[in-house]
Formats: C-alpha cells, sequence, structure tokens
C-alpha cells in the first residue's frame, strides 16, 4: 500500500497522544550561490515520555529541523517556508518572536551540539541560569532565583551545586557543562526536549552517562525527547522509533528494532551497514560511496538513487511515495516491498 509522500503524516503510533505534530515542514536558506532545500516536506510526531530518533549524514538538514522547530534558523539566510509546528494546540510557526520567546525553555527546549555555544565564557553559571530563569519569571526575588538555580542543577545530578554556581564555563569538563546545559533546557519541565547531536562532543563513557540522565529526566517528567545525531548506536540506546532523513526529507520510519532487523530503505541499510563492526569478518560496505547531493540542485526521482546500488529506472524518473510496511513503519522507496538488498 502506497500514499502520497508529502501529504500524509509518517505515522501517529506514538505510545500516547502526540504531543508534537509537524506537518511538511519546509526550511530554506538562500543564500547566493541559490536556494538551499534543507528541510524539505517533514513530518513526524512525538508522544509523551516517548523519544523519538532522526538520524542521518551530516549536510541532511537535522539541525535545520531542529532549529525550525523552536524558531531559531540563522539569520538572515534561513526561512521557514511552509508547513506546521503544532504544540499544545497552536502553530508554533504563528506565533509572534515575543509569544515564541514565552514557548521557547517552558513548553519547547533545545540541547545544542556543542555547550560552549550555550553558554557564555564571561558569566557565572550562576548568571546564566538566573538569565534563564527570568525569561519565563520576570518578577522572581534573587533568593527564590537561587533556589531554582539549585534544583535545576540537583536535577542533573551536578555535585555540589552551590559551588557550581560560582563557578565559569572553562573551569568545568565537557560532560559538566553539557549537564549545565541540560538543567537549564529542562528548569521549566518542557513537554518537548530537542537533542542535536547531544553527545558527539563528549568521550564514550560520558556520552552514556549524559544519555542515560536524559532518559532519566524523562521517567520523572513525561517530556517527549527528540535525538538527533549520525549515530545509529546513540539511537539504539536511547530511541523508541527512528525516522532516517537524506537531503532534506524523512526515506524511513518505524520503531528501532523494526528498523534495525529489516530496514526497507537501502540508505538506512547503507547507515547500518557503515557503523563500526566488532566483527571484522564482515563482509557488507564499510562506508556509503558517494556523496549527498547538493540541496541547490535536487535531482527529480529518489534523492539516494544516484548512489543506490539497488536503483532502477523508476528510481531516477519518479519520487517514490511512502510505502506503509507494517501499521507503524514507513519507507520511500519503490523497492521498499521487494527488499532487494535483504539477501545479501
Ligand atoms: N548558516 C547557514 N547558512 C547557509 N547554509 C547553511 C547554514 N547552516 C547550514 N547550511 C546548509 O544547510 C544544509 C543542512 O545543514 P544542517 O542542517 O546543518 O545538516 P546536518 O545537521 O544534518 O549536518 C547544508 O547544506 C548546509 O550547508
Ligand atoms: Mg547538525
Amino acid at each position: 500500500m502506497s500514499f502520497d509522500q508529502p501529504v500524509g503524516t509518517v505515522n501517529d503510533v506514538a505510545r500516547s497522544a502526540p504531543v508534537l505534530e509537524v506537518e511538511d515542514l519546509r526550511t530554506y536558506l538562500y543564500t547566493r550561490w541559490g536556494t538551499t532545500k534543507a528541510v524539505d516536506g517533514v513530518s513526524f510526531t512525538v508522544g509523551s515520555g516517548e523519544t523519538l530518533g532522526i538520524v542521518g549524514e551530516s549536510g541532511s538538514g537535522k539541525s535545520m529541523l531542529a532549529l525550525s522547530l523552536v524558531r531559531l534558523t540563522p539569520e538572515p539566510a534561513g526561512k521557514i517556508v511552509g508547513g506546521r509546528v503544532i504544540l499544545n494546540g497552536r502553530n508554533l510557526l504563528d506565533l509572534t518572536d515575543k509569544q515564541m520567546r514565552a514557548v521557547r525553555g517552558k513548553e519547547i527546549s533545545m540541547i545544542l551540539q556543542d555547550p560552549q555555544q550555550s553558554l557564555n565564557p564571561v558569566f557565572s553559571i550562576g548568571d546564566q541560569l538566573a538569565e534563564a530563569i527570568r525569561v519565563h519569571e520576570r518578577d522572581l526575588d534573587d533568593r527564590a532565583t537561587h533556589e531554582r538555580s539549585i534544583d535545576a542543577l540537583k536535577s542533573v545530578h551536578v555535585p555540589a551545586p552551590e559551588r557550581r554556581l560560582k563557578n565559569f564555563p572553562h573551569q568545568m569538563s565537557g560532560g559538566m557543562k553539557q549537564r549545565i546545559v541540560g538543567a537549564m533546557a529542562m528548569a521549566y519541565h518542557p513537554q518537548v526536549l530537542v537533542a542535536d547531536e547531544p553527545t558527539t562532543a563528549l568521550d564514550v563513557t560520558i556520552q552514556a552517562q549524559y544519555l542515560r540522565l536524559l532518559k532519566d529526566l524523562q521517567r520523572r517528567t513525561g517530556v517527549a525527547i527528540i535525538v538527533i545525531t549520525h549515530d545509529f548506536g546513540v539511537i539504539a540506546e536511547t530511541c523508541d522509533r527512528v525516522a532516517v532523513m537524506y537531503a532534506g526529507r524523512f526515506v524511513e520510519e518505524g520503531p528501532v528494532e523494526e528498523i534495525f532487523d529489516q530496514p526497507r530503505h537501502p540508505y538506512t541499510r547503507a547507515l547500518l551497514d557503515s557503523r563500526p563492526k566488532v566483527d571484522v569478518r564482515s563482509t557488507r560496505l564499510q562506508s556509503i560511496e558517494g556523496q549527498p547531493p547538493s540541496l541547490i540542485d535536487l535531482p527529480t526521482g529518489c534523492r539516494f538513487a544516484p548512489r543506490c546500488f539497488y536503483s532502477i529506472d523508476r528510481c531516477v524518473a519518479e519520487y517514490p511515495p511512502w510505502f506503509e510496511i507494517t501499521h507503524a513503519h514507513t519507507a520511500g522507496c519503490w523497492r521498499s516491498e521487494e527488499v532487494p538488498w535483504a539477501s545479501r
């Protein structure tokens, strides 16, 4: 069974009612070389207490998608040109900048890849937390602000929080800075947390710790988490569902175990195969040949076709619709039902 790709919401099997619904989102970057279609018709939902992973190679538009959800796309090049982002019954794209500032951090928060980008080197952690708190509670006195800051640090298990408040970013490890950023993002118990490559700056042990911390916050608060990564290992550890992004669009989406066991898009297969292997005898491809297409000049057919080992004439001529594999699992490949890559 198939249906038209840009129209249908990919699936809404979020275990609970969806808290965030994204419909046909389009974010373009206007540069002097042309229009980069970084996000080009993306739809998905995420439910409370659920973790959705978005995975894809560098340059596929993941960060632009994340930034669009909180309306922080780069100025002046980036413009959200279409779609809807529905949270708590309204379209965030319709809000004024002032209204959006009240929503950001309170209903939907974002953790950036590099904590340096979120922390100002010249202010203490205490000052920065206080500033973040005053965005939402302008009239809070110093004592109450201090208490709130301590609570925020305790929620992410920062030891000796009183002392930490006096620290400056350069006095802390990468892992500790990432925790502080997490504390700021979660201070108001948002319903949605967007974490863009939350762990790439950290070593593997600290990464695992940080991911456990986010999951722990989720158990306590029911926050819906969107984890953005290029690493299927991170997806396996943290996510319930995963969407695979290629050249500005989703190409496959479904429950994590099902996608690992039975990828129905050759790009997903290739991404899974390019993970570091424990078994050195594996004969599968270790990396994906070729480059992703330029997002300025996109092919008419399937965007992966030029790099795809299994592409047929139709793939080049016509953009594939979504194929429903199971209720929860969809793939946008003409050969999704035939799965020629399964027998390798
Ligand atoms: N500030 C910017 N100005 C112009 N183009 C940008 C900017 N940031 C990213 N891009 C382009 O947008 C596309 C998507 O980038 P991005 O969302 O960062 O991908 P990912 O996060 O998946 O690596 C890329 O082609 C990138 O070159
Ligand atoms: Mg990115």
